[in-house]
């Protein structure tokens, strides 16, 4: 296998020289508390899809960050949009990595969450079918299950009318998932941001122009602007810059229960 495109850190204190994978899981690393960390690819100038998907926005170095990620999460979750939209397969990691995770004491592998309104989703879909782990859907109280969903997955109902994502992530971390990633998409990112919940954002920015069309990295309803503090910034040979926004860390997480 070819040596993999070279990735940097430009700031703060800039390293020359390639990061391993070893480096650049402890520079993402899992928080000391329980912690919402959002992960998506766009264009330079802003676009969240190319030709409708991922894919052609994310090269070797963000499929690499995105991997890593991935093992380093308690609990994987994705709207059903985005589910049903990319095809999700089942979450799997190479055996290097699931190695790294039992010496760390953690699950094999990550549990993947579904967050959906309408239950409107294919329990035969990989995702759900092949999974190593069951899954969990979020979901309100009044929808209703397709035949065979109970099956392959745990249905936890939060809200009434709509899904209470905090609840939901209480719910996830009652449950042991306390890492929690997000792979989106953008109507789950702009609620989760709207609900105060994302306690960090790893973007990755393509050297390219979408041009226009695409939507942004956020859909939904209009929230107010909040501030989160820039953490790295990671270069690629190829261009690609990989950064990383979180929340400072003395601050509450989340939904986490006021001091006494
Ligand atoms: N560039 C990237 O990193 C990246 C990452 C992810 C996705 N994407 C792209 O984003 C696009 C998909 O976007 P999308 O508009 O479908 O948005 P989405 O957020 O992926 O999915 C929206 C759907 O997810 C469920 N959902 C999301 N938020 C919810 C909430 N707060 N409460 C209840 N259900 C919720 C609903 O499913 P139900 O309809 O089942 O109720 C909703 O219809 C695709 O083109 C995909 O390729 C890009």
């Amino acid at each position: 296998m070819s040596d993999p495109t070279a990735i940097s850190r430009a700031w703060p204190a800039p390293a020359t020289g390639p990061l391993t994978d070893p480096e650049l899981a402890a520079l993402y690393g899992r928080a000391d508390r329980p912690h919402l960390r959002v992960n998506f690819v766009a264009s330079a100038d802003g676009a969240v899809t190319l030709d409708g998907y991922s894919a052609g926005l994310s090269g070797e170095p963000d499929k690499r960050v995105f991997g890593l990620l991935r093992m380093l999460c308690d609990g994987l979750v994705v709207a059903a949009g985005t589910l049903r939209h990319e095809g999700y397969r089942a979450v799997r990691l190479s055996e290097p990595r699931r190695a790294w995770r039992r010496e760390q004491g953690l699950a094999e592998y990550p549990t993947l969450v579904v967050v959906s309104g309408s239950l409107d989703l294919d329990p035969a879909q990989a995702a759900f079918a092949d999974a190593p782990v069951r899954p969990v859907v979020l979901t309100r109280a009044a929808a209703e299950p397709p035949p065979g969903l109970s099956a392959v997955a745990d249905l936890v109902r939060c809200g009434d009318d709509r899904v209470d994502l905090a609840a939901g992530l209480a719910e996830l971390r009652r449950r042991g998932l306390d890492q929690v990633l997000c792979e989106g998409g953008p109507q789950l990112f702009g609620a989760l941001i709207a609900a105060d919940l994302v306690d960090e954002l790893c973007l990755t920015v393509a050297p390219l122009l979408a041009g226009a069309g695409p939507g942004r990295i956020t859909a939904g309803d209009a929230s107010e602007p909040r501030s989160l503090p820039l953490r790295h910034v990671l270069t690629a040979a190829d261009g690609t810059l990989m950064l990383r926004y979180a929340r400072d860390d003395d601050r509450p997480p989340a939904g986490a229960a006021p001091a006494a």
